[in-house]
């Protein structure tokens, strides 16, 4: 695109991760013309993530709510996953395959018990199983496992192939990629109303709405009045990734983690062979260094876990940011700015809650409304004009 052109669209969805892939192609399903700003659609967290549906295993207390969206999505994914598949001609590698949470020693224990009392707190049903029981399940697993938590619920999906599949889906249903940084929000001449973004290219995006989806660097859009709050700040995350050589039994049937010292690590099999490990969860601002000691740790646990990974060979080393809210749920619909709406914050759940992300922007960018399921989740929560209501 030549510089100093205007084009002009619907929806403008700056960020082209899974979150704005996702948002861009329901809206665009809807009737909706679509343009997405990105110099590199398709990367973002997600190219990084396990892609771990794990709505019951990642469960934390005070985070009940947000339980609720993420069985909502996870239950979505069966007719997300073919319906997507069908878009794009290709799948995205949804695997209904469950997963097991075990423990290594007594501190473990005692922290999935908590675990499983919260989970049946909010009503669903995990299983708890003896160490032997564990191992019978998944043979690789070390023989010390002091008792482990089988959540038939929580399956996996590819991240990449998702994206993949959701760039091309978007494609053919006529969304516009604009391959460049986005600049500044245009407003309205009386400033307020968002009208559009203008872009690195030169390119002037008129928008009759505007989506911000850009992960941990959604609020660094020039122009955001400042009653606009976009809380979102970067967790890193370091991840490995190995490869397991066909053989005549599964080396892991299904996602299998465990708390090790405090620390959270998990393996995820894939049919293809690939077999992640992760993650690594640390507040250090933009910095996406894989480090030794990253390395380390998550090697070590996971050894700890099930012996066998040190005879695979390791592919990749890679990092990526979280985009992280003060509440860990995301921010969703619109802002105080009329034509602005957000979708980011989703922390450790991007992947989980692409379904019904896109199904509720695209809602709401329709009809102007947020569905009740995700209200609790409105993208004004933490402005200063909500906080400051007296209760
Ligand atoms: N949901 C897995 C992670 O964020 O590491």
């Amino acid at each position: 695109m030549t510089s100093c052109e205007v084009a002009v669209c619907d929806v403008a969805v700056v960020g082209g991760g899974v979150i704005g892939l996702v948002t861009a192609w329901r809206a665009a399903r809807r009737g909706l013309r679509v343009a997405v700003v990105d110099p590199r659609p398709g990367g973002g967290a997600a190219r990084v993530a396990a892609g771990m549906l794990a709505a019951v295993t990642e469960l934390h207390h005070g985070e009940e709510a947000l339980l609720d969206l993420n069985l909502a999505s996870a239950a979505r994914y069966p007719d997300f996953a073919a319906e997507l598949a069908e878009a794009a001609g290709a799948g995205i590698g949804y695997r209904a395959c469950g997963t097991l949470a075990v423990a290594l020693d007594a501190d473990d224990r005692a922290l999935l018990r908590d675990l499983h009392q919260l989970q049946r707190r909010c009503g669903l049903d995990t299983q708890w199983l003896t160490g032997r029981e564990c191992r019978k399940l998944e043979p690789m697993l070390a023989p010390g496992i002091r008792g482990g938590l089988r959540v038939d619920g929580d399956h996996q999906t590819d991240p990449r192939l998702l994206t993949a599949a959701l760039l091309t889906a978007c494609e053919r249903a006529g969304v516009v990629f604009h391959r460049c940084e986005a600049r500044e929000l245009t407003l309205s001449a009386t400033g307020e109303r968002a009208t559009g973004v203008t872009l690195d290219d030169g390119t002037a995006l008129a928008a009759g709405q505007t989506v911000l989806a850009g992960g941990s660097r959604s609020a660094d859009l020039a122009g955001l009045p400042p009653e606009v709050a976009v809380p979102v700040r970067p967790v890193k995350g370091q991840i490995l990734r190995l490869r397991v050589l066909p053989g005549p039994t599964p080396f892991l049937s299904r996602t299998v983690r465990a708390v090790v010292r405090g620390g959270h690590v998990y393996l995820v099999p894939r049919l293809s062979g690939e077999l992640v490990v992760g993650a690594t969860s640390e507040e250090r601002g933009w910095d996406t260094t894989v480090t030794a000691g990253g390395v380390y740790e998550l090697l070590r646990d996971a050894h700890e876990l099930v012996p066998g990974i040190t005879e695979l060979p390791l592919v990749e080393t890679r990092a990526g940011l979280r985009p992280t809210t003060p509440d860990n749920a995301p921010l969703l619909g619109p802002t105080e700015l009329p034509g602005l709406h957000l979708a980011t914050g989703h922390h450790r759940n991007g992947v989980l809650l692409a379904p019904i992300t896109g199904e509720a922007l695209a809602e709401c960018l329709v009809s102007g409304e947020l569905p009740d399921y995700a209200r609790p989740f409105h993208a004004r929560r933490f402005s200063r004009a909500v906080r400051e209501v007296p209760a």
